[in-house]
């Protein structure tokens, strides 16, 4: 009898993502039929080998949506829409050649920014995050901090205000929630983006929305809008659950307990073993196959929808010794993907200056930090996409503020 599709929803993604990964690849093989809320097939791809075939060829498998067979079958307001095509759609499915104008724009604003800079921005916005709970002696660091963070940077480096950060934190983390704040949370961003787009082409200035204006090759300001928010969008909360997870496993872990108190190769260890172990998305979309073909041993049909399995494939047997701790100095996890699509460099090394400087920044200011719970209380989001915390309570000696409120 075959066995039928898993369904890719449920709290085992939760609750005990590597037992459901193993299940699935000893029942299925390296590419999993799966079914998404409202009944859609898809393909997630869990096999090291065949998730390094999915990504690096793009001929075969094409970022192009408008391949997918499902689509007609698809309501404009079906909530896991914008995770699929990985965007917020403000207008028309852009076809492979305007996906990939928007990513060489993207990536040539990012490559435009000042890693030293980031160094700094980063340390001024963790002090001052740090500064409005350190003088408690506790503190929800995702809440609190992990989950403030990284957009306040990306913003800042967009070219938004200092004062906008804030509303715009608490945008993104309403409509990542998609809950009944959901469509606020957008009009306010897309509102701010235009806005923004607005002021830099009356005057350009030297940030990242400048730089998409003045390179963006005849993309709308549209276009430019949704790329602001795609960038916002991966990189914030993914930054965010990296910060949270290696703090987790620093403040549960007694191989780097021991070494908490400065200990900054262990800072670096903690994010790699990370990526390895609970990597920030455990599966993402998604590439369309362009005609009939096979993976895996599966016959795929043109236009089938096929998910990366990047935790998955980070747990592959044929990769890695089952139950072994992969750790610093081996860096061939699947975490930031592969191939043209994967990635860019440029922003897997400004989430490691982001998620590390946030890391040392908490031990330099609150050396004796703390768990306020026992480390088995500690609950995970409930999505198969997302691999992050619901909370991280802490507490420690209560310290003055660098900068006391005024
Ligand atoms: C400053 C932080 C970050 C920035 C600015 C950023 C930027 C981006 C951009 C622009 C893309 C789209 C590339 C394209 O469509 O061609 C992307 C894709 C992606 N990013 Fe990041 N990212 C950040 C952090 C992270 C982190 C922390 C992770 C996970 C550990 C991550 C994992 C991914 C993955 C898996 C993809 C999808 C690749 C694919 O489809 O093959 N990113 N990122």
């Amino acid at each position: 009898m075959t066995p039928s599709p898993v369904p890719l929803s449920g709290s085992r993604f939760q609750n005990e993502p590597a037992a459901l990964y193993r299940e699935m690849r000893l029942e299925h093989g390296p590419v999993v039929p799966v079914v998404l809320d409202g009944g859609i097939p898809a393909w997630l791809v869990l096999g090291y080998r065949e998730l390094h075939q999915l990504t690096g060829d793009t001929v075969l498998f094409s970022r192009d949506s408008g391949l997918w067979n499902q689509r007609s079958a698809i309501p404009d307001d079906w909530p896991l829409l914008p995770i699929i095509l990985r965007r917020i759609p403000l207008g028309d499915a852009p076809s492979a050649a305007g996906l990939r104008e928007r990513a060489a724009v993207s990536s040539g604003a990012l490559e435009d920014v000042d890693l030293f800079e980031l160094r700094g921005l980063t340390e001024r916005f963790a002090d001052e995050l740090i500064d409005t709970v350190c003088g408690t002696g506790e503190a929800d660091l995702v809440a609190d901090y992990a989950m403030r963070l990284p957009l306040q940077i990306i913003a800042a480096l967009c070219g938004f205000t200092d004062e906008q950060g804030p509303g715009l934190v608490t945008a993104l983390n309403d409509l990542l929630d998609g809950q009944e704040r959901a469509n606020d949370g957008l009009t306010h961003l897309v509102t701010s983006a235009t806005e923004l787009l607005a002021a830099r082409r009356a005057r350009p200035a030297d940030d990242m929305a400048s730089w998409m204006v003045g390179h963006g090759n005849g993309l709308s300001d549209q276009e430019i809008v949704e790329s602001i928010l795609e960038i916002a969008v991966v990189a914030h909360q993914s930054t965010a659950d990296w910060i949270g997870n290696s703090l987790r496993l620093m403040l549960t872990d007694e191989r780097f307990a021991a070494s908490l108190f400065g200990g900054r190769s262990s800072v670096a260890q903690a994010m790699s073993e990370v990526l390895w172990e609970e990597t920030p998305l455990q599966n993402w979309s998604g590439r369309w196959a362009s005609r009939d073909t096979y993976l895996g041993g599966r016959q795929i049909r043109a236009g089938d929808l096929l998910l990366l399995g990047l935790q998955g494939a980070n747990h592959d047997p044929h990769v890695r010794t089952p139950g072994a701790a992969q750790s610093g100095g081996n860096n061939a996890h699947f975490s930031f993907s592969h191939g043209e699509h994967r990635c860019p460099f440029r922003a897997q090394e400004m989430a490691e200056i982001i998620a590390g400087t946030a890391i040392e920044v908490i031990l330099d200011r609150l050396p004796d930090v703390d768990l306020a719970v026992p480390a088995d209380s500690l609950t995970y989001r409930p999505s198969p996409w997302m691999r992050g915390l619901t909370a991280l309570p802490v507490k420690f000696t209560p310290t003055p503020a660098l900068r006391p409120a005024t």
